[in-house]
């Protein structure tokens, strides 16, 4: 029985996917790295040192801690001033009242997102209190796909791993959820999350009728 439904942040509720990789690849310019919205699929859901891991192993470069730790504060430099720039009408349509449904339903409702500036965009958007529990890239030693974050989420929650059901755009988060024994709806294109329980092209897809479905699956 499903008890809680757990959302990640960036690319499920707002778009700010588009925004970390808009940052990532202006950091790769600088860098000469050739980079694609095809690559950026592997820096989706983990942490910020590793995108930038992936990233520099995508262009062969080699840099010291000190660095590394400096491109990636200017790749969030970048990244936070998109953020600030967001309005509330960029949370993905059907996002805010899905929440709504399922707490009418009630369900517990998580976030949990690798970005360790997932307070600073839900409070920005005002949905911070549309949620039970909050878990995000401060909280966590291992990032997605490590089922970490997803498992702190239910204890928060306080329900059991096989009582959530997780929202993911991202491969790894799809990862994660599954390792962690949950339940999960892909959100975005089936080659990337073909491994989740269900694919929907957009979080407004996802109607109440499909929890009866993954409930039995
Ligand atoms: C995830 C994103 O939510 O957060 C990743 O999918 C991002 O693309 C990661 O790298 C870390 O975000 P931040 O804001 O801590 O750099
Ligand atoms: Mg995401």
């Amino acid at each position: 029985m499903i008890r809680a439904c757990i959302f990640d942040l960036d690319g499920v509720i707002v778009d700010t996917a588009h925004y970390h990789f808009l940052a990532w690849k202006r950091l790769a310019d600088e860098l000469g790295v050739n980079f694609t919205e095809h690559d950026n699929e592997r820096l989706k859901g983990v942490s910020r040192m590793h995108s930038l891991e992936i990233l520099l192993s995508l262009g062969d470069i080699s840099l010291s801690k000190k660095e590394k730790e400096a491109m990636a504060d200017k790749k969030n430099a970048w990244f936070v001033d998109y953020v600030d720039r967001m309005a509330p009408e960029e949370i993905f349509p059907g996002a805010k009242q899905l929440i709504q449904d399922l707490r009418a339903k009630d369900l517990k409702i998580g976030l949990a997102s690798s970005s360790k500036n997932a307070a600073r965009v839900i409070h920005l958007l005002n949905i911070e209190h549309d949620f039970d529990a909050v878990v995000d890239g401060n909280m966590i030693r291992q990032s997605k796909p490590d089922p970490e974050i997803f498992l702190l989420a239910a204890e928060k929650l306080g329900v059991v791993p096989k009582q959530c059901l997780v929202f993911e755009d991202a491969e790894a988060g799809v990862e994660a959820a599954l390792a962690a024994g949950m339940k999960c709806v892909g959100v975005g294109m089936e080659e990337q999350l073909r491994k989740a329980d269900k694919v929907i092209s957009k979080i407004g897809e996802f109607k109440l009728s499909f929890l009866r479905e993954l409930e039995v699956v």
